[in-house]
């Protein structure tokens, strides 16, 4: 069974389903509101629980009520959060996400607690980032809590993933110290300058990241798939026609599926991939984040 740690986010998403944006100035009538767990830590765990890893996290939630009902459905799932910290009087992270008649959502965040995660909280959860086969981050929480976690990672031989998800630049530090790094078209343009429009962009963005420092890379392309380079192989892993009807946490699952099947040294990165493609055709055909997210059983069916 594969261990894995994720030091990451916990939101609960507040689901606005709307006909189209609103224009400055406008007032609108929303057609439902819907509220579900998110936040891209605890659905990359959640994804990695449902397909069999022992799955611990770090992280931190407020002592509110969106806290309590964020923590009781991680523990549902049997993640282990002795490493969340309950801030008292901190206010659990949120996304407010505008779903689109589209299918398109745009999502404001207010990080909360997510963003109050110490130093010290990260030492004190270093005995589940040695035990781990990978650590795995995002760019929900502050930055230097990666670089600590990934340091003790690093020097514990223990395989670091990088979702640089929302979009920011990153200093090549702690692309260094990254195993293997899985970020979007606008993710990996962000760090590389180059616009990602087709497999041989892709590719030329995945060079540029491995002379930065990191030796493995997935970029994920939507509906065109996922390539992949890695020490000895490359490839384009095409993507599953299916009806959406909401995206969020599609590359969430896409994450925490395939590191749940991974060999540590990511021999087998191609069939970890195919699998993590079917994982997240399935979130996006149901809406909400968490409730959304398939187990090993509905993927393998
Ligand atoms: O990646 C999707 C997630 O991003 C949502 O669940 C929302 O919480 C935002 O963090
Ligand atoms: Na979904």
């Amino acid at each position: 069974m594969k261990k894995i740690t994720i030091l990451g986010s916990i939101n609960v998403d507040v689901i606005l389903k709307i006909a189209r944006l609103p224009k400055p100035g406008e007032t609108m009538k929303m057609k439902s509101l819907a509220t579900a767990g998110g936040g891209k830590g605890a659905n990359q765990a959640i994804a990695a629980v449902r397909s069999g890893a022992a799955t611990t996290f770090i992280g931190k939630v407020g002592n509110d009520g969106y806290g309590k009902k964020m923590l009781t459905l991680l523990k549902k799932d049997s993640i282990d959060t002795t490493n969340v910290v309950v801030k008292k009087d901190g206010q659990t992270g949120q996304a407010y996400i505008l779903l689109q008649d589209s299918g398109q959502n745009s999502i404001i965040i207010n990080g909360g607690t997510n963003l109050e995660i110490t130093a010290a909280d990260v030492i004190n959860a270093q005995d589940s980032i040695k035990n781990a086969d990978f650590i795995i981050a995002q760019f929900e929480v502050k930055l230097e809590r990666i670089m600590e976690a990934f340091s003790i990672a690093h020097k514990n031989k223990v395989t670091t993933i990088l979702n640089p998800a929302p979009a920011q630049s990153v200093a090549d530090d702690l692309l260094k110290i990254t195993d293997l790094i899985i970020p979007n078209e606008i993710e990996a343009q962000m760090l590389t300058g180059i616009k990602i429009t087709d497999k041989d962009t892709a590719a030329a963005a995945a060079k540029i990241l491995r002379e930065k420092g990191t030796r493995n890379v997935i970029i994920t392309l939507g509906s065109k798939g996922a390539y992949y380079l890695t020490e000895d192989d490359e490839g384009l892993i095409p993507a599953l026609k299916v009806k959406a009807i909401d995206t969020t946490a599609a590359g969430d699952t896409f994450i925490g599926a395939l590191c749940s099947q991974l060999e540590n040294n990511l021999a087998n990165i191609k069939e970890a991939i195919e699998y993590a493609t079917k994982a997240s055709a399935i979130t996006v055909q149901t809406l909400g984040a968490i409730s959304s997210i398939p187990t090993r059983k509905q993927i393998n069916n």
